[in-house]
């Protein structure tokens, strides 16, 4: 299983090189009409008054269809690749957003998860495992985004969202809400702990037996 930061990461390696060579095509083209068919001293040509290249805006249109087609197709193809499709997921968490907290419940378990003390929730999670989150908000619309993953996705009211996320390496991750939902949005945060699978373990265990 590809860790989700690699995912995203082809798609934007992908995107860049594309868009550099669009760019210097256009920029590229419209300097040299520019220096090709600029009015000199001593002339007063006038303008083409022709509208029209069908063939010239046919290729055109169908240069930039096929790449955005491309594109289309790769990003389509890693979204899906997030969209739960972990067949044996090692861990399942149910996320609910409401103004203006996290809160990470594991089901079957009991643990939950809630901010404590004025500290934003912890999202504890295994690494280098899949796994299968159901996300829920129960007011508005917010958004669930860890910029390390380069994973973003809004949480609506009334419905719920699965995606499949994998963190690679152990460590402390921050977590966004990056949709703007009320007063107190910028205060949105959560972290995200990633252990090895065995600490994770041990750990799910003692939240079992000592519910904070
Ligand atoms: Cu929730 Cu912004």
């Amino acid at each position: 299983m590809v860790d989700t930061r690699h995912e995203y990461a082809r798609v934007a390696d992908a995107y860049l090189p594309v868009a550099l060579v669009v760019f210097a095509v256009v920029a590229g083209a419209t300097g040299y009409c520019l220096l090709r068919w600029r009015a000199r001293d001593g002339q007063d040509r006038e303008a083409s008054r022709r509208h029209r290249n069908a063939p010239l805006e046919i290729a055109y249109v169908a240069a930039l269809a096929i790449v955005v087609a491309a594109l289309l197709t790769l990003t389509l193809h890693v979204e899906g690749r997030e969209d739960a499709t972990a067949r044996q997921p090692a861990l399942r968490v149910d996320v609910t957003a409401a103004q203006w907290t996290w809160t990470f419940a594991y089901p079957g378990t009991g643990v939950v998860q809630e901010p404590r003390e004025g500290r934003p929730t912890t999202l504890v999670v295994p690494a280098g495992r899949a796994i299968v989150f159901a996300g829920r908000s129960a007011d508005v619309i917010h958004d669930f985004w860890v910029p390390d993953v380069r994973f973003q996705r809004q949480l609506f009211p009334g419905h719920t969202e699965h995606f499949d996320l994998v963190f690679a390496r152990p460590g402390t991750y921050q977590g966004v809400c990056s949709q703007f939902c009320g007063l107190y949005h910028q205060n949105m945060h959560f972290d995200v702990r990633v252990v090895p699978p065995a600490a994770f373990a041990r750990w799910l265990g003692l939240r079992r037996a000592a519910p904070a």
